[in-house]
C-alpha cells in the first residue's frame, strides 16, 4: 500500500483555514480517484436522535461551506432540517486521505438551487420531480409511470427546479485532514472554530 508521505502543517503552508488545503486534496483526488471523488456519507440525525447516514455528491466546498443537492423533503431533508445540523466524511482511497467535517447547515438560495438545477441532464431534472424520494414504492413500474407523465408534462418546454429540491450547505466548525501513515500511526491536522464569526485554530489529534 502506498502510504504518502508524512502530514504536517507544512504541508499547507499559507493555510490559517480549511478551505485551501481541502481544494488542494480534492484537486489531487480528481486525478487519482477513478471515480466520483466528489462523493461524501452525509450523517444525519433523526428527530428521536437516531443517527442516519448516506451518499450524496458535494457540488460546491470553499468558505460558503459544503454544499450538495437533495429532496428536502425526503428522509435527510427532514432531519436536516430538523436538526439544523450535519456532518460529512470523504474517502479518497487512491491517495489514502480522509477528511471529516461538521457544522450547522442551512439552505442555498433559491438562484445557487436554480443555477445548479439548470445545469443537470434533462433525464435527470424529470427524475427529481418524478421521485418521491424515501417515500414508500410499489414497484419500478410506478416509478416509470411517473416519469412517463412529467416527461409529457413539460414536453417541448424546460423543466422547471421542483421546490422540494434544493441544494444545503454545511458551514463547517470542524475540518479534520488525515492522512494515513505506516503501523496505523496516522496523521490528523484538525481546523476548528468556535462559532462561524471566530477565527480557526488548527491541532492535531492523536491516531
Ligand atoms: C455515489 C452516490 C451519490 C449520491 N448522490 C446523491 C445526491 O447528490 N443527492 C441525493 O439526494 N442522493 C444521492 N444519492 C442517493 C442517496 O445515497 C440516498 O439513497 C437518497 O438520497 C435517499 O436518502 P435518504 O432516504 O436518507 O434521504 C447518492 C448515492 C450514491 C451511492
Amino acid at each position: 500500500m502506498k502510504h504518502p508521505a508524512g502530514l504536517t502543517f507544512s504541508d499547507f503552508p499559507d493555510a490559517a483555514e480549511p478551505f485551501g488545503p481541502f481544494e488542494a486534496w480534492m484537486a489531487e483526488a480528481k486525478t487519482s480517484e477513478p471515480r466520483d471523488p466528489d462523493a461524501i456519507a452525509l450523517a444525519t440525525v433523526d428527530a428521536d436522535g437516531m443517527p442516519n447516514v448516506r451518499m450524496v455528491l458535494l457540488k460546491g466546498w470553499g468558505p460558503e461551506g459544503f454544499i450538495f443537492y437533495t429532496n428536502r423533503e425526503s428522509a435527510k431533508g427532514r432531519e436536516l432540517e430538523g436538526q439544523g445540523k450535519a456532518a460529512l466524511v470523504i474517502y479518497w482511497k487512491s491517495l489514502s486521505r480522509q477528511v471529516r467535517v461538521r457544522g450547522p447547515v442551512s439552505p442555498v438560495t433559491s438562484a445557487q438551487s436554480d443555477a445548479y438545477f439548470g445545469s443537470r441532464a434533462r433525464g435527470a431534472q424529470v427524475g427529481a420531480w418524478a421521485s418521491q424520494q424515501s417515500r414508500p414504492l410499489k414497484n419500478r413500474e410506478e416509478l416509470q409511470v411517473a416519469v412517463t407523465r412529467v416527461e409529457a408534462q413539460y414536453e417541448g418546454k424546460e423543466v422547471p427546479r421542483p421546490p422540494h429540491w434544493i441544494g444545503y450547505r454545511i458551514a463547517p466548525l470542524y475540518v479534520e485532514f488525515w492522512q494515513e501513515q505506516p503501523f496505523r500511526l496516522h496523521d490528523r491536522v484538525v481546523f476548528s472554530r468556535a462559532a462561524l464569526d471566530r477565527s480557526w485554530t488548527r491541532s492535531r489529534l492523536y491516531p
